[in-house]
């Protein structure tokens, strides 16, 4: 058994820890990443990327059926899903195999073992191939050892009726029904995935509205297409338990006080992540853990334990992969010794529903709870040309701004291509931007943009394409 001396010790090579390792090796920091499965975590793994690839296929598919309008016809399109899941296979394998490259090229080196605290700044690696275990010392050591989806009694997941995520994404062949525990993100990203190609779509959500936390209009427009498509939402619907009968799954849920069945194929089990913080010896280090699982940090990554630091999914919400990378790269500069904190103003949330959510800032409830009197300026994507033009136009622009001072505090899109458009409202909301800096920027014609920028011209009474009901005082 080798004793290594490092300056930094990363463990866990998702898109928290992978971006940390290499922002480490640009500044010339003596780091080891260490992972003990195939570098890129959920993310590229099994999360984001996998599902935007299924995602953007199975919209493709649904939206050559819906053509007719604009002239097309197609004979009926087929789905052969082993070979989606070969091209999603490939995309995976392509990002995930360029992760140690990056890494290695940045100067840190990556390691493919188990680590295990002994202690503070003491960690155990063992290896698969049975080569002796190393034992690292290092000066800082950073945990990004993400999170895992919960699972709830009374659904065990065994990859067959009863799915989580990961299974999800690896169907073979789209199920004829589907039963969603969980109206959440991913309950919906995946839902919609299997309801664009035939199948159909339950979902139970256990709270009185689906996709909690989600400007509700916006919300709202998702569970219209859901509904539209064929399926059914049920909420303040909690899910209890599920048998086998006659060959088909039988789901029990309590709506309203009464139990109901739903017969389906599968269940998708949905309903949360929680953090990775057992078994790996964490409780060597004294590093708090909260009561909900998370290692809470200050605004330098930094744990209650000097030069142990936590970033991503394990030190707390939003489970969001661009959250977990920003935190890492910030991180990485407090280890070089940089006063550098994390204090991003805006961490955009996008959902990647049919249409597609996305959201800076607050939502007017929040804003009013911090006391604020706000404008709300809302732009149709019904009335946009460029919308008209790609047969999408289910969906707005809204933006939130303050009353005393016009400066905007949210913006909430629904609607096509949501999750590229919302970057221009993280730019004005980090920059501090006033609805008049977006309003009197020059945006393209025809383009999807246009949409923020009468939304924001609305907050102020000054849209050109809709009417405005305030009036500014000129
Ligand atoms: P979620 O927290 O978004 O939704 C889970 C839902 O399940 C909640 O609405 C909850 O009320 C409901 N629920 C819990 N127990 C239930 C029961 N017994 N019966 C019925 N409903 C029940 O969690 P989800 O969808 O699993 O996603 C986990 C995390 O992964 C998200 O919070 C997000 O941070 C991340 N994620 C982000 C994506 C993105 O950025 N596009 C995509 C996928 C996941």
């Amino acid at each position: 058994m080798a004793t290594i001396k490092k300056k930094a010790l990363i463990i866990g090579a998702g898109t928290g820890g992978y971006p940390c390792a290499i922002r480490l090796g640009q500044l010339g920091v003596d780091a080891m990443l260490v992972e003990k499965d195939k570098p890129g975590g959920v993310c590229l793994n099994v999360g984001c990327i996998p599902s935007k690839a299924l995602i953007s296929a199975t919209k493709l598919f649904h939206k050559a059926q819906h053509a007719t309008e604009m002239g097309l016809s197609f004979s009926s399109p087929t789905v052969d899903m082993v070979k989606m899941q070969a091209w999603k296979a490939g995309i995976v394998k392509k990002l995930t195999g360029g992760v140690a490259t990056l890494v290695k090229g940045a100067g840190t080196q990556f390691v493919t073992a188990t680590a295990e605290f002994l202690g503070p700044k003491q960690v155990r690696l063992r290896y698969a191939d049975g080569k002796p275990d190393d034992i690292v010392e290092a000066e800082h050591v950073v945990i990004a050892t993400g999170s895992l989806p919960i699972e709830i009694p009374g659904f065990k997941v065994d990859n067959k009726r009863v799915l989580d995520s990961t299974s999800a994404l690896d169907l073979a062949a789209a199920p004829k029904r589907m039963v969603c525990i969980g109206g959440g993100i991913i309950g919906l990203e995946l839902g919609q995935t299997f309801q664009r190609v035939g199948t159909q779509l339950v979902v139970l959500e256990g709270l009185s509205r689906i996709l909690n936390g989600v400007d509700g209009e916006c919300a709202d427009v998702v569970a219209r297409q859901i509904k539209k498509d064929g399926g059914q939402i049920f909420t303040n619907a909690k899910a209890v338990g599920w048998e086998e009968r006659n060959g088909e799954a039988v789901v029990k849920a309590e709506i309203d006080g009464k139990v109901q069945e739903f017969v389906t194929d599968v269940i998708l089990v949905a309903v949360g992540r929680r953090p990775v913080t057992k078994g790996f010896g964490l409780e060597k280090t004294g590093v708090k853990v909260s009561e909900r699982g998370f290692i809470p940090v200050d605004q330098r990554q930094q744990t209650n334990v000097p030069g142990i630091y936590a970033v991503g999914d394990v030190c707390g919400q939003p489970m969001l992969a661009h959250k977990a990378s920003h935190e890492g790269e910030v991180l990485a500069e407090v280890i070089a010794g940089k006063k550098t904190i994390n204090d991003a103003r805006q961490i955009p949330n996008v959902v990647f529903t049919e249409p597609e959510i996305a959201s800076s800032g607050l939502t007017k409830e929040e804003a009013e709870a911090q006391g604020r009197t706000v404008n709300v300026g809302k732009f149709p994507f019904s009335v946009l040309g460029r919308a008209m033009a790609i047969g999408e136009t289910a969906g707005f622009v809204k933006v939130i701004t303050d009353a005393a001072d016009d400066r905007i505090l949210g913006v909430h899109i629904v609607g096509p291509e949501a999750s590229d458009l919302i970057s221009e409202a993280g730019l004005a909301i980090e920059m501090g931007a006033f609805a008049e800096d977006v309003a009197l920027t020059v945006h393209p014609h025809p383009t999807l943009s246009e949409a923020l920028m009468e939304a924001a011209k609305h907050a102020l009474g000054e849209a050109i394409h809709i009417a405005n009901p305030r009036k500014k005082a000129h």
